[in-house]
This record gives C-alpha cells, structure tokens and sequence, in this order.
C-alpha cells in the first residue's frame, strides 16, 4: 500500500508529502478562481460546476494515481468528481492516493456573494479516509483544548459546560455555531437555555469547524447535522490541527443502511470520532477562500493579477500554512501590493 510520505526512507520536510501540498494548493486555488467569478450570479450550480470543472482538469496534472472516496456524490448529482472516480496525472508508480473533495464549500453563499464559501480537498494513502455517503452526520467539533470533553449523546448544557470550563471561560461566553435549520429548532432552544452565544449560519460547517480549532475566529463549538461528506474533510483538518470531532451518521432515509454497507459501515449507528473518520497515516488538508469569512480571505481581482488566500496543512509533518498568493497577470508591467 503506498503512502503519501515514505517517513522511512525520507525526511519528513523534503517528502512527497511537502510536494503534494504544493500541488493541491493549486488545485484549490484554481478552483476558488473559478468560482469566485460566479459570485453573486445567484446560480449555486453554476458556482459549483465552475469549481468541479477547474479541481477535475488540475488534479488530472498532480503526479499521484488518485481515486475519489468522498465527492460530489449522490446528493448533489454531480456530472463529475463522483465517488470511485480515477484522476490524476501519475504514472505506474505514482503515489495511490484517495482523494476528498468539496470543490465549492457553501455553493449558495459564493452565489449569493454570502461570506464563508471555499474550496477543499484533503488526501491521504490508500483507505485513510472514511468512503461515507452523501447523507447528513450529527456533529460537535471543538478545538484542541476541548478534545475528548464532548460526548454525543450527553445533553446539550453538559457539553457546552464541559467546553466552558476547557477554555476556561463561562458558558454565555462561547459562541457555538449551528446551521439554520428546522431540524435544529430543539438543538437552537436547548444553546439558547444555557445562555451560550449562538451563530445561526445559512451554510458552511465545514469552515465553521476548521474554525474551532484556530484561535481568533471566535467560534468555539460547531454542533448540529450537516453533510457527512463535510463532517469527513472536517477531521481530516482537525487532524492537522489537534482539534476533535464527534459524529453519527442520520440513518433516516430508506436505503440508507443498505447503501451504507455496500460502502463497507458495518455499524450504521457507530459514533466516530476524528481519527475514524480520517485515519491515514499521511494526512494533507488544502482549503482556499472564495468569498471571505472568518477563516479564510475571498479571492480578490485587480488590474494587474488574482489574489488568493489558502490554508493548507500536513499531519505528519505539523504544518499548518496560511498562504498568500498573488497570480501576477503576464506583463512585464505587473504591479504587486504588499496586501
Ligand atoms: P453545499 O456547499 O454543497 O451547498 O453544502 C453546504 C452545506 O451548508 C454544508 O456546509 C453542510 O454540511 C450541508 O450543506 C448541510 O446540508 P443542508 O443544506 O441539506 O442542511
């Protein structure tokens, strides 16, 4: 089974880890330039195919034998980048390497010209990532300082005062983020009970969640159901992060379990944890603004080229990168600002 780093024969900073992160830097940085030129055209397909099209044709140019394990998936029907799919521009030889992505996180808000859409994609060696179905996962993500404090399936106001006193504040000083949704009106009234700030967000828990783990961003708990999908890419972050994840699959839909076992879950009901759901030894994580928000600044476009900013991370190695990147315009005139 190949792995993304070969920590055996290499070190750490000069394997192909470190040059697979270049690589799929660009790779979301594409596909954030293809979409943020969609923004605000109020069409999230169109949004999304734009940022499906650009991850698809730059990927196939990454030196790696990819295979797609989480993808666009059945939910949204996507043409491309479906699960199982093959891509890459390796030969034999090339890294084997199973590929999560989101290629527009938040197609609604880039369409809307909302904050918080990026692009993701995460990797690792062949079966280090959770194959989950396009179906929701009931979540709590928190940040280092909170990791094994939360648990499912204890109450509400347990979790959050478990959380409160790891980050050494008082419950009403938490801020928990939770996606606006008639399904999570008893999960809202429950936060609101406690007296704990809550964000009510259109879209996005993905970057919410990224965002517990990263001080500053004044999120501290991200709880509710959103895509299961997302809940994978989001432990493949907090592995780079040291931050948790707790999750259980929604089996409300008929079918569900059957498909879920032909994806090899054996325990429909399981609760995972982050390093079940992203498992690989070699873990690398790449994200990029499209519209900014609170983790990531939006792609901006001026006269003389394209301005993006991208976060991207390597378990094994323990390097997170916030990276700044100026795509100069072909000129010999090109002016670049320092930000
Ligand atoms: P898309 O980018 O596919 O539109 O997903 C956005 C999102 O808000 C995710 O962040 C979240 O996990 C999921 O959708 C929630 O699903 P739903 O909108 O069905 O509640």
């Amino acid at each position: 089974m190949a792995t993304i780093s070969q920590p055996a024969t290499r070190a750490p900073q000069s394997g192909l880890e470190l040059e697979l992160s270049l690589e799929l830097l660009g790779v979301v940085e594409q596909a954030a330039i293809a979409s943020a030129k969609t923004m605000g055209q109020g069409d999230a397909k169109l949004s999304d195919h734009a940022a499906v099209e650009s991850m698809r044709a730059s990927l196939d140019h990454v030196p790696l034998q990819g295979t797609i394990v989480i993808g666009e998936g059945e939910r949204d029907e996507a043409p491309m980048l479906f699960i199982g799919e093959k891509l890459g521009g390796g030969g034999a030889g090339a890294p084997e390497v199973d590929i999560a992505v989101d290629p527009l996180e938040g197609t609604n808000l880039c369409a809307t010209g909302a904050p918080g859409s990026i692009t993701v994609l995460a990797a690792s060696e062949s079966g280090g990532l959770l194959h989950a179905p396009d179906c929701y996962m009931e979540k709590i993500i928190v940040g280092p300082a909170c990791r094994g404090a939360v648990d499912l399936d204890a109450p509400v106001k347990d979790n959050l005062a478990a959380v409160a006193r790891r980050l050494d504040r008082k419950v009403d000083e938490l801020v928990v983020v939770v996606l606006e949704r008639t399904r999570h009106q008893k999960l809202i009234g429950d936060i609101r009970a406690t007296g704990a700030r809550i964000h009510l967000i259109q879209d996005g828990d993905l970057s919410a969640g990224i965002a517990t783990a990263v001080l500053g961003t004044g999120v501290h708990v991200v709880m509710g159901s959103g895509g299961a999908p997302e809940g994978v890419l989001t432990a493949a972050a907090m592995r780079c992060l040291h931050g948790e994840i707790v999750a259980r699959l929604v089996v409300d839909k008929p079918g569900t379990i059957e498909r879920l076992a032909k994806m090899g879950v054996k325990d429909p009901h399981r609760i995972y944890k982050t390093e079940d759901l992203a498992p690989g030894k070699s873990i690398l994580f790449a994200a990029c603004g499209v519209t900014s928000g609170s983790l990531l600044r939006g792609v901006r476009f001026f006269k003389d080229g394209t301005r993006t900013q991208s976060l991207v991370m390597t378990g094994a190695m323990n390097k997170v990168r916030f990276v700044d990147t100026i795509h100069v315009a072909a000129s010999p005139d090109a002016r670049i600002r320092f930000n």
